[in-house]
């Protein structure tokens, strides 16, 4: 519930639901501390984490709903991008102008109003698919092995299967209520692996098909990223871990394996191994 009243729905997936709260949170508080009168100085660090929250949120969004096979994703990429710099840019008047208190009111009371109208009308548009997609496994796995996720390439098939293997462990161990630290180690693990991984595969793409290798480099970069914020979450205490598994590394993992790598990699003259 915002501090205008809206209630914004759940889309069904944990992850998405959870930041959304967290925005809304976030929305709110520099709304009352604005409505207090609270120095300007005090309130821009709270416009500062909102908009870092949100570039967060918006980018993380746009993994589960590609991954999720949300055809209309890129048009919902781009109203998010728009709808970014034009709090970006409210957001930067107020930390460098001198502005009145009333005015702190109104672009919070903007931001609040804006983001509001974003997760009601246009994530509503996705929830449908996206609630289906986060349903809970079948089995014990969260991504079950099969040859839809080989690329062809041996060692680059056995890293991503590794990956696939480490998400599986870190879902039952969070059905299991491992403790915290065996949640970290496992986090720490699938992290190591990934970043190895992403390494390798430069490697053989920088030889195989060289005109995708910067942009591909920038995407794991981009993952890399993603990965290290929804591991912070977790082991602050902000994120539950199957949550982050479930809700949010089961896309992380599969956009990457079904989506990116096979567009990088195909048409590469690539000799089977
Ligand atoms: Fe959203
Ligand atoms: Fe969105
Ligand atoms: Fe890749
Ligand atoms: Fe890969």
């Amino acid at each position: 519930m915002t501090t205008d009243g809206h209630t914004v729905p759940r889309t069904g997936n944990g992850f998405i639901d959870v930041t959304h709260a967290a925005l809304m949170d976030r929305v709110g508080t520099i709304r009352r501390a604005c409505a207090k009168g609270v120095p300007r100085h005090v309130v821009v660090p709270h416009f500062d984490a909102f908009v870092d929250e949100m570039h967060a949120h918006f980018d993380h969004e746009e993994v589960i709903i590609r991954a999720a096979g949300f055809h209309r994703w890129e048009e919902h990429a781009n109203q998010h991008a728009m709808l970014e710099q034009q709090l970006v840019r409210l957001v930067d008047y107020v930390r460098e102008c001198d502005v009145t208190g009333d005015f702190l009111c109104t672009v919070a009371g903007t931001l609040d109003a804006a983001l509001c109208r974003h997760e009601i009308r246009h994530d509503g548009e996705y929830a449908a698919l996206v609630r289906s997609a986060s349903a809970a496994p079948d089995g014990p796995d969260l991504i079950r092995w099969d040859s839809r996720y080989e690329l062809g390439i041996a060692p680059l098939d056995a890293q991503h299967r590794q990956l696939a293997d480490c998400l599986n462990e870190l879902h039952r161990a969070s059905l299991g209520h491992a403790p915290e630290a065996d949640v970290a180690a496992l986090l720490e693990q699938m992290h190591d692996h990934a970043q190895a991984h992403f390494a390798m595969e430069e490697g053989v793409l920088r030889s195989v098909a060289p005109s995708r290798f910067v942009a591909h480099r920038a995407h794991h970069q981009a993952l890399n990223a993603q990965f290290a914020r929804v591991r912070q979450a977790v082991e602050s205490g902000g994120l539950d871990a199957g949550v982050a598994a479930r809700d949010f590394l089961r896309f992380w993992l599969t956009d990457h394996l079904l989506g990116s790598d096979r567009v990088a990699f195909a048409g590469g003259t690539v000799t089977r191994q």
